[in-house]
């Protein structure tokens, strides 16, 4: 079910099914909460979980030309309190990772838990950050359709044959705006270093990551499990950097075993 919430300048798309334990989930770039649609059906008989789409991607509205991580991570918290959530166990992937990250850097308080999904915690070097700008410019002149070809090829892993899920990636990217996708692109582009700040987390920590995943390589999520006190890092087989997508029995398998031992 889609709801809809006014947050500051815009209308933010969500999901909120079940009861429990608040699981927010914010997926990565450029998709929608369409990605962890697997989670959702699977965890709601035991826990709240709520899924919105970051501004200026899948159903919500975006604004300007930058939309930062600490913007995305305010329209999260404002979201999280029209809904009474109270502190929430908030899974980011890739991008949702950094707003994740940003989410723990300015609302330490409103987290029980926290879960690290393809993701990592450093910013872009200047020459990614420039490349992105480049890609920027070309989503204005050609559209969305720049990033969806270089990117859908590389969502799951190389193993994997299923054309059928390939293709429903492809359908999710493609739906992303041009306007949402340039404005990601630039606030990614923008985003600080996080690394100081994972020392800092006293949130229970889950890090997960495809083995295959060639966009956010599993090197990194070892640093971000290595640098999180008490981190568990789960590494799952045969799947890329759409892990949750891709491998979803195996991912909700790991989540709600790190759920339990960690008492939520
Ligand atoms: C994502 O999958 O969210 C992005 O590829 C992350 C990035 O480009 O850094």
């Amino acid at each position: 079910i889609s709801m809809q919430a006014t947050v500051g300048d815009i209308k933010l798309a969500y999901s909120d099914e079940g009861r429990g334990t608040p699981l927010v989930f914010i997926h990565g770039f450029p998709l929608s909460r369409a990605t962890w649609q697997k989670q959702v059906d699977a965890l709601q008989a035991n826990y709240r979980v709520i899924a919105p789409d970051l501004r200026g991607l899948g159903e919500s509205e975006g604004a300007g030309t930058v939309h930062t991580m600490a913007q995305f991570a305010a329209d999260i918290h404002a979201l999280l309190a029209q809904l009474n959530s109270g502190p929430v166990v908030l899974a980011g992937h890739s991008m949702g990772g950094y707003v994740a990250l940003a989410f723990a850097r300015h609302y330490p308080d409103r987290l029980r838990g926290l879960v690290l999904v393809g993701t990592k915690a450093g910013a872009d070097s200047p020459e990614a950050a420039a490349g992105r700008r480049a890609t920027a410019e070309k989503v204005q002149a050609q559209g969305s359709a720049v990033v969806v070809d270089a990117m859908a090829p590389r969502m799951l892993s190389a193993k994997n044959t299923d054309a059928q899920m390939a293709a429903r990636v492809r359908q999710i990217m493609a739906a992303s705006r041009p306007q949402g996708v340039i404005a990601a692109l630039h606030g990614m582009a923008e985003r600080p270093d996080s690394t100081e700040l994972l020392a800092q987390i006293v949130a229970p920590t889950l890090v997960v990551t495809g083995a295959d995943d060639v966009i956010i390589p599993p090197a990194e999520s070892h640093k971000l499990a290595e640098a999180i006190k008490g981190a568990r890092l789960e590494i799952i087989p045969d799947a890329g950097h759409l892990v949750a997508l891709e491998k979803p029995e195996a991912f909700n398998r790991a989540l709600l075993a790190w759920l339990k031992s960690a008492g939520l």
